[in-house]
């Protein structure tokens, strides 16, 4: 078994890989949401604590999996009410801003389910791309709209209280990025994370997902993961990988755990 010396959704900085290229309006919001989250902690990271047998949580962390699993379904809600969001890196995931600066990134209709502060929605919407960032936590909602609403490229996203398992899109989506939802849901819960993800997909549409943490903990969230807990979602919905890599633009604290997924609906079979 792996030992890990810390477990951690967030790193202790988050400034120092911010790209060099990110739009200024992203980097001004950056700097003062982890203002913010430094004020929160009082500039101080919480000492780790050892559970699980190999692995270290932060206290934090620990707090947040007692709401989330203890709790009702209003687990998630009472996390983010209590500003236990120990995954949140309070700025776009850095793969998600280089794909989108490198055209990289399918256009059309996005969804990011489970959103949380959408830095990600944000990050990707443009007058080519509109992007909607669901979370079943209101207070999640409510602080993503607050962060974005006087971005200038506010007309190209939205945000959507509503649950992922039941919600029905009006109209279906060219991409979904999936990243902490997938290791965030009950492992029980995978096999209808891909029904809904088919659903809610076009047919020629991509699914992007950011597997992690790939990992050999025990217990969650964060739920470990793997590239055929993937495999054995998707397959039975019709996806395929198209591309399976390590991310090397994962932040420091995530490095090695991480690893970005594209997948495709296999057509072949039907032209058969
Ligand atoms: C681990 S957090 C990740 C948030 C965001 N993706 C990020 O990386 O910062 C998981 C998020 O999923 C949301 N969530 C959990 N269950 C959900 C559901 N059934 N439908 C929509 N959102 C859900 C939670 O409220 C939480 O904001």
């Amino acid at each position: 078994m792996r030992v890990l010396s810390s477990f951690s959704w967030v790193p202790l900085s988050l400034a120092s890989s911010t790209p060099k290229t990110a739009a200024p309006y992203m980097q001004l919001w950056i700097g003062a949401t982890n203002l913010r989250m430094d004020e929160k902690r009082g500039g101080k990271e919480p000492l780790a604590k050892e559970r699980e047998g190999s692995v270290r949580f932060k206290p934090e962390v620990h707090q947040m999996q007692q709401l989330v699993t203890t709790g009702t379904s209003g687990g998630w809600e009472n996390c983010w009410e209590q500003g236990l969001t120990p995954w949140d890196l309070g700025r776009p995931t850095p793969i998600i801003l280089h794909l989108h600066q490198t055209g990289a990134l399918p256009k059309g209709r996005a969804l990011v389910p489970g959103c949380g502060s959408g830095y990600d929605v944000v990050a990707m919407a443009c007058s080519e791309r509109y992007v909607v960032g669901l979370d079943v936590s209101h207070t999640a909602i409510e602080k993503a709209i607050e962060l974005s609403s006087s971005l200038p490229n506010s007309s190209y996203f939205t945000f959507l209280k509503a649950d992922f398992f039941t919600w029905h899109p009006p109209e279906l989506f060219d991409l979904i990025f999936d990243y902490t939802f997938f290791c965030a849901i009950k492992p029980e819960m995978r096999s209808k994370w891909a029904c809904k993800v088919q659903e809610m997909l076009k047919p020629d549409g991509e699914l992007l997902t950011l597997i992690f943490p790939i990992s050999d903990h025990v217990g969650g969230p964060p739920y470990k993961v793997s590239v055929s807990d993937y495999e054995e979602a998707l397959h039975p919905m019709g996806f395929k990988a198209v591309t399976i890599v390590d991310n090397e633009l994962a932040i420091e604290a995530r490095k090695g755990r991480e690893k970005f997924g594209r997948w495709r609906r296999d057509t072949t079979q039907s032209l058969i």
